[in-house]
């Protein structure tokens, strides 16, 4: 067991905490990663809301690079020295959707099986399995996904979860490609990841909405050819029309992803939607919402699809490679999502500053 000072959720809604945490050996199939690089994320202030569940107190961070310390028995997929970047989709190769070659659905996927604790004890709840505003942290060794050592962890740990799961809602949820065009709504980390996403394909329009102008400015540079600001003009009916004055009968986006997840976006999605086109749900409404109250005749009515994007559907193995790759050659900007880098004590300034719309992504250097 080792020592290490942490960022904690202790209850709901309360300021988090810098402490000392204790960090298990690892046991078989675990490995300890001692960390470089955790961006913070939406869904880290979710979980100390109390958005996601109440199992507090919990060990924040999970959106991480470092560099494996050292693994335990049976471990083979990573050494120490390693660089890797930490994942909260280690799939489990036994279940059901693994067997049917659909690892990325896994139902079954490891997390590490000891618990890490506050030094008096108290069993700590890992966000997302992960806990990575911490030093040093205890994960399954299938959580490391092994890249390019040299690599910024800043920039590449954010691959981690945020943008990933904004590239994966675009282009494996959504299977945007070419001649597509696509709208996404929140233009937050997650959001411009679609964007990026999207650019990468090579889709067009891409239209970007947000209710904060400075969004917009960065999603411009990130490949939006559009943006609307929802605050002054209504969002369905601008993506409509950018999207016919490109595609002659089009009535809407092929592809729009809510990057925010609240029933109102869901709903713009919706209807900025042309037929026959994709919704996808990326942003992570709370328990109390309920999804909005439609005509069934309009879910029919357009066909398509409505879909759901859980880590943008990624296989990590697969995916944080191949993006760490885009970022090496300079075709896949991961530095420009990194606003600021900030210290372990910094976390909840940075809660501050998401919620004021400054920071694409906050990184906290360890
Ligand atoms: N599905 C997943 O696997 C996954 C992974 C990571 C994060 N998320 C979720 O994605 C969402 C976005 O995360 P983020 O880190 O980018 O958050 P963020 O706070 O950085 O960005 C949210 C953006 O949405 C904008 N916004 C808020 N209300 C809006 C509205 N009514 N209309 C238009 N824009 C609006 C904000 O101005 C901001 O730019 C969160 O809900 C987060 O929990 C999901
Ligand atoms: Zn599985
Ligand atoms: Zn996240």
């Amino acid at each position: 067991m080792q020592q290490v000072k942490a960022v904690v959720a202790r209850s709901k809604g309360a300021p988090v905490e810098v402490v000392t945490i204790n960090v298990p050996d690892p046991g078989p199939g675990e490995a300890v990663v001692k960390v470089q690089a955790c961006g913070v994320c939406h869904t880290d202030l979710h979980y100390r809301e109390g958005g996601i569940n109440d199992d507090f107190p919990f060990l924040l961070g999970h959106e991480a690079a470092g560099i494996v310390e050292v693994v335990g028995e049976g471990v083979t997929s990573v050494a120490p020295g390693d660089f890797v970047i930490l994942n909260w989709r280690a799939v489990c190769g036994e279940c059901r959707a693994c067997n049917r070659g659909e690892p990325q659905y896994c139902f079954a996927t490891h997390n590490a099986t000891q618990k890490m604790t506050l030094e008096d004890g108290t069993e700590l709840s890992a966000a997302l399995g992960i806990g990575a505003f911490a030093e040093k942290t205890l994960v399954a060794s299938g959580q490391c996904t092994k890249v390019d050592a040299s690599a910024r962890p800043a920039a590449v740990g954010l691959l981690g979860c945020g943008v990933m799961a904004g590239l994966g809602a675009a282009i494996n949820t959504g299977a945007v490609t070419r001649g597509k065009s696509v709208a996404v709504i929140g233009c937050g980390g997650v959001g411009v990841a679609a964007i990026a996403g999207s650019a990468l394909a090579g889709a067009s329009p891409i239209i970007a909405v947000d209710i904060d102008a400075k969004k917009l400015q960065q999603a411009t540079r990130m490949g939006a050819t559009h943006v609307v600001d929802s605050s002054l003009s209504d969002p369905v009916e601008e993506i409509k029309r950018i999207c016919a004055e490109t595609y002659d009968g089009a009535e809407g986006a092929d592809v729009v992803v809510d990057a925010v997840g609240r029933p109102e976006t869901w709903k713009q999605a919706f209807y900025a939607r042309d037929l026959a086109g994709t919704v996808v749900l990326v942003g992570v409404p709370t328990p109390d919402l309920k999804i909005p109250d439609l005509p069934l005749i309009d879910v029919f009515g357009r066909g398509g699809s409505l879909k759901s994007s859980w880590y943008g559907d990624c296989l990590p193995s697969r995916d944080f490679p191949m993006l760490v790759d885009l970022y090496q050659q300079g075709r896949l900007d991961l530095d420009a999502f990194v606003t600021e880098e900030i210290g372990i004590g910094d976390v909840e300034a940075a809660f501050a500053r998401m919620h004021d719309g400054d920071v694409l992504r906050s990184v906290v250097i360890l």
